[in-house]
């Protein structure tokens, strides 16, 4: 069978595989415990955190984990519509969006918020922005269309807002767009951004949330990723090698180049993800 849907989900890639599985039996510490193996699961995990942070352009202070894109999506909306006193009570999102937001934002107007779905371009934002809009989520690539949202503009905007005094913050779901295109989260001017480890050649998600994030969630910047992907840079950094290599050299052509191995016979994700371009 040749799979392509790799925007619902991707092979974890044979490298991964191989050491998640040794990792899994090296590192069995749990990273809250103060003896030393757990000091050592905590060690892995924050080396993990700085190279994902380095990969997104923020901070490691600025990541938390989650099992997956959905989570994170959740924990950037509730996070920061439950976790702040909030000064309005109108949420933004397009009508675009993945179900993972979509259903979050519809869940906060039954909750009593006022919800706008608005069309996914600047004037779209532009004309649904209120004076108590506090929050505004768009996404970065779209998962059916493959289309990419004038995010930095849009961030514009919502700073702009911002340093007139309004209380608004910019959340967009980059889970289709992280290892496509280049991201750096200050570059695109967000408050929140969310990715997952399977678009990636990771694993889905992992069981556990290892890094408490009460507290920090509320204060923008903080910028949720998948625990599993945490668990991929902490085992070898694979992932996230196929994701810089893949935005260096642009994913279509790679993806091309990959569909022309396949037709050559190569079949294994080991060759394909061997590709690169002459
Ligand atoms: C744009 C977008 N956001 C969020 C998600 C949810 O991510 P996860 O499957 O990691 O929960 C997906 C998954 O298809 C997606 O395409």
């Amino acid at each position: 069978m040749f799979y392509f849907d790799h925007n619902a989900t991707t092979p974890v890639a044979c490298e991964v595989a191989k050491t998640f599985a040794a990792a899994l039996s090296e590192v069995s510490g749990n990273a809250s415990s103060s003896h030393r193996a757990g000091q050592q699961a905590r060690s892995r995990l924050e080396e993990a955190r700085v190279t994902i942070a380095r990969s997104l352009g923020c901070s490691a202070q600025e990541l938390v984990f989650t099992s997956g894109g959905t989570e994170s999506d959740n924990l950037a909306i509730f996070g920061l519509t439950q976790n702040i006193p909030l000064r309005g009570k109108h949420v933004i999102a397009t009508s675009i969006e993945h179900p993972a937001v979509l259903e979050t934002v519809r869940q906060l107007g039954r909750d009593g918020m006022d919800v706008t779905l608005a069309a996914p371009s600047v004037s779209g934002i532009a004309q649904a922005i209120r004076p108590e809009t506090v929050l505004v989520s768009v996404m970065h690539a779209n998962n059916e269309t493959g289309s990419i949202q004038p995010i930095r503009e849009i961030a514009r905007l919502v700073k702009e807002r911002r340093a007139s005094g309004q209380q608004i913050f910019f959340h967009s779901d980059g889970v289709q767009a992280f290892g496509k295109v280049p991201v750096n989260v200050h570059e695109l001017g967000v408050d929140l951004y969310s990715i997952s480890a399977h678009k990636i050649y990771g694993p889905k998600g992992c069981s556990s949330c290892t890094d408490g994030y009460k507290g920090r969630v509320g204060i923008y910047q903080v910028m949720p990723v998948t625990e599993a992907l945490g668990r991929i840079i902490m085992e070898g950094g694979n992932a996230i090698d196929i994701a810089d290599q893949a935005a260096k050299e642009g994913v279509w052509d790679l993806r091309r180049a990959g569909l022309e191995k396949i037709k050559q016979g190569m079949t294994s994700i080991d060759e394909v993800n061997s590709v690169t371009i002459e």
